[in-house]
């Protein structure tokens, strides 16, 4: 998926922190809006705005560079960083400028930045040190459910099962064949047949015979690293509270997770 983060964080670099934080997160290009810079959006998956709040909204500036793109049918999140304990209404115009644009917005995040201003000069500031390091992890998981929400498999668990494939479940999406049961997806169709699953795996779900196939669902462990790596979108992992659960007993009362990840059948 590939993502942009446009940003300004003129007064403490509060957002950019955040910014950046989510930007590991999403591979994402990093943009600073201070030199209104021209970028054609139509290669983008997903876009970030982001800037401090400054008179109940977001930086002007931002909401006047947002005002002269073109956002129709992007997906968009929108976040801040603040002085004040609650976030009440402050993404609203912003909000209000990206749908008049055309924009659809899949998640607003905010947290508390530091703050000389006003009446805080008395005390040296408020929100010393925020940013903190919960702060951007918190950014950094925002990021991460956003980019596994637009995941091109997220709906796939709940499509019927059409066929079987050597005790493998087969769904088909259109023209795209998707292999799975219950808890890894590949579409096979889509599949590159790059290997990276089959070699980042450390349970060793996948195998390769004449094309990739998740032969071994049931030891997958949800870390993630096989769908993290994937170049084309193809793995999706059904990450859920009952997986977690099945993984837990799993590894209590059977040694199964660890001959799994003992089998080192990777190429
Ligand atoms: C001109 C100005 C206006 C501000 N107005 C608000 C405000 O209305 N509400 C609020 O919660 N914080 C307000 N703040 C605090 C900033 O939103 C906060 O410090 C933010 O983290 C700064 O981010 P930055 O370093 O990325 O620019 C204001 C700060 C400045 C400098």
């Amino acid at each position: 998926m590939k993502s942009i983060i446009f940003y300004r964080s003129s007064y403490k670099g509060n957002t950019l922190k955040i910014a950046q934080s989510m930007s590991d997160a999403l591979s994402a290009e990093l943009v600073p809006i201070d030199n209104a810079p021209q970028i054609c959006l139509s290669d983008y998956d997903l876009i970030g705005f982001g800037s401090a709040i400054n008179f109940a909204a977001h930086d002007i500036q931002l909401q006047r560079y947002v005002s002269g793109l073109n956002l129709k049918g992007k997906n968009i999140f929108v976040f801040s960083t603040r002085c004040r304990p609650f976030l009440g209404a402050y993404h609203k115009p912003l909000r209000k400028i990206i749908e008049r644009k055309g924009g659809k917005i899949v998640g607003e995040f905010s947290c508390r930045g530091f703050d000389r201003t006003g009446p805080w000069v008395v005390m040296d500031g408020y929100n010393k040190s925020r940013p903190d390091e919960r702060d951007l992890f918190k950014a950094r998981l925002f990021a991460e459910k956003i980019r596994w929400k637009l995941h091109p498999l997220t709906d796939v668990r709940k499509m019927p099962v059409t066929e079987y494939s050597g005790g493998i479940a087969l769904r088909r999406i259109e023209s795209d064949i998707v292999i799975g049961n219950k808890v890894v997806f590949l579409n096979t169709t889509t599949c590159v047949h790059c290997k990276k699953c089959i070699n980042i795996c450390p349970m060793h779900i996948f195998d390769y015979e004449s094309k990739v196939l998740p032969v071994n669902e049931n030891n997958c462990i949800q870390c993630r690293l096989c769908a993290d790596n994937c170049p084309t979108s193809s793995i999706y992992i059904n990450e859920s509270f009952m997986n977690g659960l099945r993984i837990a007993f799993r590894e209590s009362f059977s040694d199964k997770l660890q001959i799994s990840y003992k089998s080192g059948n990777a190429e």
